[in-house]
């Protein structure tokens, strides 16, 4: 199958005149499985991590954990893991094939990310237009998008360290690739509170994932396109 087919598949609704949603169906329903399935692999592993704790000082309180032991938590960590491996697989193809990283993700520039940190720390977060990113959450996404990348590569790693060997080298040894998949799960978690906060202060947004938000031109829906400054405008027919 030639790109322009698969792309014509994973968003038909490239040919509807009027354009389409700004989170497409297969957006929504792949975030919502990572968001429950991050639970998931939060909680399992914190359960997983008390039977061995890296760290000495910390320790999870039973409630914020699942599984009853260890063994238990392994195998809801397992039943998530596939979940989100597949899920996660699903999602960077999409956001390749279809180019919705680069649409909404991109480009980055260091003085919108200035203006952002400043708007936001003066409380002046703009919002009137769902369909643009903003440079702070494209950074976010792009990190926590990176992140899952690599606690899955190090989860690997830690699953199957005799068939992964090459791996757990790359990594500095199994209680290095430990240490990476802790790490990055405290930068799952920071991100999840910062993103949820976020969201909940402009709900309009977790509407938006849930129906889909406002309608996008179709200029702006399919890429790649040559930079135009207007392309880039928002529809002012768009509505949330
Ligand atoms: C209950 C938990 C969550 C809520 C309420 C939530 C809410 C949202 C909302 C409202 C958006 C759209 C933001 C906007 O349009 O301005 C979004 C996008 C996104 N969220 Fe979440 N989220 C949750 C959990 C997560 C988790 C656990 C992850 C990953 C670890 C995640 C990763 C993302 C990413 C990467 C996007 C951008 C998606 C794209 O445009 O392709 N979210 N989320």
């Amino acid at each position: 199958m030639d790109q322009a087919s698969a792309v014509e598949l994973l968003a038909p609704a490239h040919r509807d005149p009027a354009g389409r949603r700004m989170h497409p169906l297969p957006v929504r329903i792949m975030h919502w499985i990572n968001a429950v399935t991050i639970f998931i692999m939060i909680g399992s592993g914190w359960k997983i991590y008390e039977d061995d704790p890296i760290f000495g000082w910390l320790q999870f309180a039973d409630f914020l954990t699942i599984g009853r032991w260890a063994q238990h938590g392994l195998q809801w960590h397992f039943f998530g893991m596939w979940i989100l491996a597949i899920n996660g697989l699903c999602y960077l193809t999409y956001g390749i094939v279809t180019h919705r990283f680069r649409r909404m993700l991109f480009p980055l520039s260091g003085r919108d990310l200035v203006h952002t940190v400043n708007d936001a720390l003066h409380f002046r977060l703009a919002h009137e237009d769902l369909s643009q990113y903003n440079t702070v959450q494209k950074l976010l996404y792009l990190g926590v998008i990176m992140v899952g990348i690599l606690i899955v590569v190090s989860g690997l790693a830690i699953w199957k360290p005799i068939q992964f060997d090459g791996l757990v080298a790359l990594l500095g040894g199994f209680q290095n690739a430990r240490l990476i998949h802790f790490l990055c799960m405290s930068a799952i978690f920071g991100f999840v509170v910062i993103h949820v906060t976020l969201a909940l202060l402009v709900p309009q947004t977790i509407v938006a994932m849930l129906n889909g938000g406002p309608l996008v031109k179709p200029a702006q829906a399919v890429a790649p396109r040559a930079a135009s400054s207007e392309d880039e405008l928002p529809d002012p027919s768009a509505s949330p």
